[in-house]
């Protein structure tokens, strides 16, 4: 925005991003107001408008400045309206006018004008002096600070929605492929065929691990994996997923094979060792009528308007569903899940491969447990710059008398895992052990679900690897550096912007639409459309 005042002070032209006000309209209105009001508006116009736009980067780029009151800001710019190369007694006038202000309010029940224009009509008709011009001029730009706060906050409460809702054409993928496993043999068919079982614990092909409800994501998964790998013969893909999911995604595997890699898929159900008992901090988190609530309840209830947008966004994605769900647990029950096996990686389902994995396999882990991208240092300081005081509330006692703040933070998402080495530590024990201490605490030792505590678990048994293999954030923000996306191993669209929903990066969803089978009828039927 920019205000123009003529040299007589009779004109002023305001450019906005709205186009023009007219000038000449203005100009007409200013021969109503009263001299004092227009030299009071004129210097507010000039010297605080151009603050709401501060205010609402403040908003957005909350912690950088914590200063978005008027009060506040008023005290900030006082000094600069000493105009102190020219302290004549006008603008020792102005700063305290400006300050007082600053500290009063429009009397409540006073119409708070919505646009400038509506003002210069009310001051047209009312006649009011400077004070009053100034109040008004401040309740319009506090109403508009307030505004854009509540906006921004809707926004962070949409975003969380469309992130936690299942589009419908991946409803209408699980649906269909679901109808396709009761009718169609062959989408039934065993899987790996029988003659390639022995795969399935033999040490010397590569295990890769994938725990999903989604049928399209782990189809790019496993397919990215396997088109990108130098020696497909010996990948051998494990996919678990949950009861309903089950039959969709046999089906997805059964008619889409991928050979010569071979892709198992086993339902939770069909695990023994994962019954209840087995696990009953998880299951007496999904009972629990807090947590329920916490996790499934008015995610907006105690939104207030006191919380930044960004707090609000994080808090709300750490009350996500998913946190519960055993599938997302899983990952710390892979010793027993896979008995037979002694390393695995084991991947997300928002991440995809661009290069060669199997050398992960042979990284020798040094006797630890688990080989992962660490997270505190690297190009993009929003998302690699987590340490243990990112994830933990250091001001409980119980986390502030165990751990170190400054210790560094690892990333789920690609990890080799040495299933030897891991059965030979209490790490799973651990585990437990603190899950059930943050619930007995009503979950304030940390928010996020499955990451806090495994950084506890995993504490001196994690082998740091290099930091290509897994690029971070790209659900996060738009802002990946575009070449180190091209040059990661694996990237992973951690966040909210799911590369298979519609608030997904353009820029950034190519990398992903690229292993989806757009020619396949399913994909088609269901309208998954290439954007
Ligand atoms: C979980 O809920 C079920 C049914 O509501 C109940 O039978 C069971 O005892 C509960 N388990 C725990 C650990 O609270
Ligand atoms: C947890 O919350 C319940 C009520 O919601 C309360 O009775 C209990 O004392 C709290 N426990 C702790 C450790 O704060
Ligand atoms: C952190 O722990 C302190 C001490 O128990 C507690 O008062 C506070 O509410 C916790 N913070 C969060 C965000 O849970
Ligand atoms: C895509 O799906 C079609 C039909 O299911 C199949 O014939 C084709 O081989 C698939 N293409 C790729 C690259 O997987």
């Amino acid at each position: 925005m920019q205000v123009h005042i003529s040299p007589s002070m009779r004109r002023i032209t305001i450019s906005t991003s709205n186009g023009f006000l007219d000038p000449l309209k203005i100009k007409v209105a200013a021969r109503y107001l009263s001299h004092r009001c227009l030299f009071w508006s004129i210097l507010f116009l000039a010297f605080l408008l151009p603050f709401i736009f501060i205010t609402t980067a403040l908003i957005t780029l909350e912690e950088v400045n914590k200063c978005s009151s008027m009060y506040c800001l008023g005290r900030k710019i006082g000094p600069k309206l000493h105009w102190r190369s020219d302290p004549t007694r006008q603008s020792r006038h102005v700063h305290s006018i400006v300050m007082q202000a600053s500290k009063s309010d429009l009397p409540a029940g006073e119409n708070v004008p919505e646009s400038f224009s509506e003002f210069v009509a009310e001051v047209e008709a009312n006649r009011y002096d400077g004070k009053t011009c100034i109040l008004k001029l401040k309740a319009m730009l506090e109403l508009q600070e307030q505004r854009t706060r509540t906006a921004k906050l809707q926004e962070a409460v949409y975003r969380h929605f469309a992130s936690s809702g299942i589009p419908k054409s991946m409803h209408c993928l699980a649906l269909k492929l679901t109808a396709e496993y009761s009718s169609n043999a062959n989408a039934r068919r065993e899987l790996p065929s029988p003659e390639l079982t022995y795969r399935l614990t033999d040490h010397s092909f590569h295990h890769f691990v994938l725990a999903t409800d989604n049928v399209l994501a782990a189809s790019v998964v496993v397919s990215s994996v396997i088109r990108n790998s130098a020696q497909p013969q010996k990948v051998v893909f494990h996919v678990v997923t949950d009861k309903k999911t089950y039959a969709a995604m046999h089906a997805w595997f059964a008619l889409n094979p991928l050979p010569p890699a071979i892709v198992e898929v086993k339902s939770l159900h069909q695990f023994e060792w994962l019954t209840k008992d087995n696990i009953p901090v998880l299951e007496a988190m999904e009972n629990h009528s807090d947590i329920r609530r916490y996790y499934h309840g008015d995610h907006t209830a105690g939104a207030d308007l006191n919380v930044s947008p960004t707090i609000l966004a994080s808090r709300l994605q750490a009350r996500s569903p998913k946190y519960i769900s055993i599938l997302n647990h899983l990952r710390i029950y892979l010793p027993e899940l896979f008995p037979e096996l002694d390393k695995v990686v084991f991947l997300d389902d928002d991440v995809v491969a661009q290069k060669d994995l199997s050398p992960l396999f042979g990284i020798d882990l040094n006797g630890r447990v688990n080989g992962a991208v660490e997270t505190c240092r690297g190009e993009d300081p929003y998302v690699m710059s987590k340490r243990f005081k990112t994830y933990f509330n250091f001001s409980h006692p119980l986390i502030a008398n165990h751990f170190d703040p400054e210790k560094c933070a690892w990333a789920y998402g690609m990890n080799v895992f040495d299933l030897q080495a891991w059965r030979r530590t209490d790490i799973t024990k651990t585990y437990h052990y603190w899950q059930k201490q943050n619930l007995n605490s009503n979950l304030t030792l940390w928010r996020l679900g499955t990451l806090p505590p495994a950084l506890i678990a995993f504490d001196g048994y994690v082998y740091p690897i290099d930091s290509q293999w897994h690029m971070l954030g790209l659900g996060y923000h738009v802002k990946s550096n575009l070449d180190s996306v091209q040059k990661a191993a694996v990237i992973h669209y951690n966040g909210q912007a799911k590369p298979w929903l519609d608030i997904g990066f353009s820029v950034l969803r190519p990398f992903w639409t690229k292993y989806v089978n757009y020619s396949n009828e399913f994909i088609r039927r269901c309208n998954i459309l290439e954007t």
